[in-house]
């Protein structure tokens, strides 16, 4: 669905059907006067009198079919003393998908409507319009890509048409598509644009660049979310290392991309000692944003978590909703998304040099694998008996910490990675845990993610804590008891971080992936958490790169 931009007086705004959103109470005349004026029916519809604008409300307004605005979709957003951005950014989705619902083919959103929540909301014009424009685009999000018969883009960009099934397969059947274009579910094809209403001449330069933060966000996050619903019999650490070269080259970023011997040859004997036991071959990608003139800059540096399948190694899952462990490769997501997002932002020359770490690879059981009990030396040297083969996660993560320490002078390392069950019973399906010694990065994290709608919540790195990790033979265990699980992860990774460099680690073994759908998040499965957070932070740090350079 494209984003539009209409400038016009109201009488001239045309679409299919326009959406407005009413809290408890209020006359439709306040929420949109401009539209009202110029199409008078509204006043006189019979269903007016159905707006309570209560929560979840939809009640369609009816004009002659002829008319440039035939439609008013009316979203209710529930008392306005309550109402909050997240409300606003459900509601968009919801009355989005509606639309498509009805096969409405535009749409058109007057911005007024939008300028008379910004007081209720505390927010700005720009930012209504930012979150507007994210939300409609990612509630349309779906996964049809495996399907023999559908209609979307696949996960790997291709045309339209075949599926990826199919594609792979060499098959030349399943490309039959239904007449109406449909999806298997009989989902009709998604709106074709979108437009943001304004009653000026023309589209103020700060509302265009928002709507264009949005897209390039969603598209991130799409991509994130592609990923991790993706099968890992398609979705290879090979593939994600493809997929990181294509952003480079199709946003001029850089890329290297290390394999087997790479990997061993650099010592990253933890990360090895999980790419071991697999048959698909690991990968270590590094993708750089640097805007000229930053080459000497310290930069941001992002990882993420890769792991493609987790089984458990040997010491293998039990089988009960084993196949989520697709999506343990939700931090790489995250940081690939985050890089696809940059790629099309506005601006993206002004914010600092990032470095992406994506340290990728399967957890796979067999006779090569790593044993429980055995020790590895880890790319900082240190040593680590690897108690369960299934804590992998941070033995991936503490060797691209020390490269990235090794390699770049960072303003800040954030990981981000699917690392512990644990961290889910604490903080459900939806929070992200927030680990850092770091007040400021703390700060900064949290008022990202509140910005964002991201539920982050601080958990803490208790030196008390440890020595849980004590190992009989080696520098440290890689696991600590049940009890504080992803406090024991959280300690293992911060033992591989220097004194002087600054460290978060996000553990989104919740929100991920999650079993239901949503309006944001429609498909269950891949949520894209990560991206916009990310994007926020390198915000953040624009104009703030400290010129220490690369070591
Ligand atoms: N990928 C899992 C963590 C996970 C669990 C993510 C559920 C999403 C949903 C991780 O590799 C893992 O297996 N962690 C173990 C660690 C334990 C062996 C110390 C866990 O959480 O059970
Ligand atoms: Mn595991
Ligand atoms: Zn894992």
């Amino acid at each position: 669905m494209d984003i539009r931009f209409h400038n016009a007086s109201a009488g001239d705004w045309r679409a299919d059907c326009t959406l407005i959103f009413t809290t408890e109470g209020q006359r439709i005349q306040e929420v949109a006067p401009a539209l009202c004026k110029a199409a008078p029916w509204l006043e006189i519809t019979p269903a007016l009198r159905d707006i309570t604008g209560k929560k979840n409300e939809q009640v369609v307004l009816y004009g002659h079919p002829d008319l440039p605005l035939p439609r008013v979709l009316s979203s209710g957003l529930g008392k306005a003393a309550s109402l909050n951005m997240q409300t606003l950014r459900d509601a968009v989705a919801k009355a989005v998908t509606a639309c498509r619902a009805r096969s409405y083919e535009t749409l058109g959103i007057p911005v007024e409507v939008l300028d008379g929540l910004a007081e209720t909301l505390g927010s700005s014009r720009e930012e209504l319009v930012k979150e507007t424009v994210a939300a409609a685009l990612l509630s349309l999000y779906r996964c049809d890509a495996y399907r023999s018969q559908k209609n979307g883009p696949t996960p790997g960009g291709k045309a339209a048409g075949k599926s990826a099934a199919a594609q792979k397969a060499g098959s030349t059947k399943g490309t039959v598509e239904n007449a109406a274009g449909n999806d298997e579910d009989g989902t009709p094809p998604d709106p074709r644009w979108l437009a943001l209403l304004f009653t000026e001449k023309t589209t103020p330069d700060a509302a265009h660049r928002a709507a264009r933060e949005a897209e390039a966000e969603a598209a991130g996050i799409m991509l994130a979310q592609d990923l991790s619903n993706g099968p890992a019999n398609y979705i290879t650490p090979d593939v994600l290392a493809q997929r990181a070269k294509k952003l480079a080259s199709s946003h001029g970023f850089s890329c290297t991309v290390f394999g087997p011997e790479e990997i061993r040859k650099r010592g990253m004997g933890a990360f090895w000692a999980v790419a071991r036991g697999a048959r698909e071959e690991p990968r270590f990608i590094v993708l750089e944003h640097c805007p000229k003139g930053k080459e000497k800059d310290a930069p941001l540096v992002l990882i993420g978590k890769g792991i493609t399948f987790d089984t458990g190694g040997i010491s293998l899952k039990p089988p009960a909703k084993m196949h989520e462990m697709k999506g343990d490769m939700g931090g790489a997501a995250a940081v690939l998304g985050f890089f696809a997002a940059l790629g099309q932002m506005p601006g993206a020359d002004e914010l600092p040099r990032v470095v992406g770490l994506i340290p990728t690879t399967e957890n796979m059981p067999g006779g090569n694998a790593t044993r429980p009990g055995d020790v590895v030396v880890t790319h900082s040297g240190k040593t680590v008996e690897i108690l369960n083969t299934d804590a992998e996660g941070r033995l991936i993560l503490c060797d691209a910490i020390s490269y990235a320490q090794k390699e770049y002078a960072p303003l800040a390392v954030v990981d981000i990675a699917t690392l512990t069950g644990a961290c889910v019973i604490a903080l459900g399906d939806y929070g992200t845990g927030l680990f850092t010694g770091d007040k400021e990065l703390r700060a900064t994290l949290m008022d990202a993610a509140e910005k964002t709608g991201d539920l982050f919540w601080p958990l803490p790195l208790w030196d008390e804590y440890d020595s849980n990790l004590k190992s009989d033979v080696a520098d440290m265990a890689n696991i600590g008891p049940r009890e504080g699980g992803s406090i024991n992860a959280a300690l293992f990774l911060r033992r591989f971080v220097e004194k002087g460099t600054r460290w978060a680690h996000l553990d989104i073994a919740g929100p991920g992936y999650v079993a239901k759908g949503s309006p944001l998040h429609p498909v269950p499965g891949g949520t894209g958490v990560g991206v916009r957070v990310f994007c926020e932070l390198a915000r953040h740090f624009s104009g703030k790169e400290k010129k220490k350079g690369a070591r």
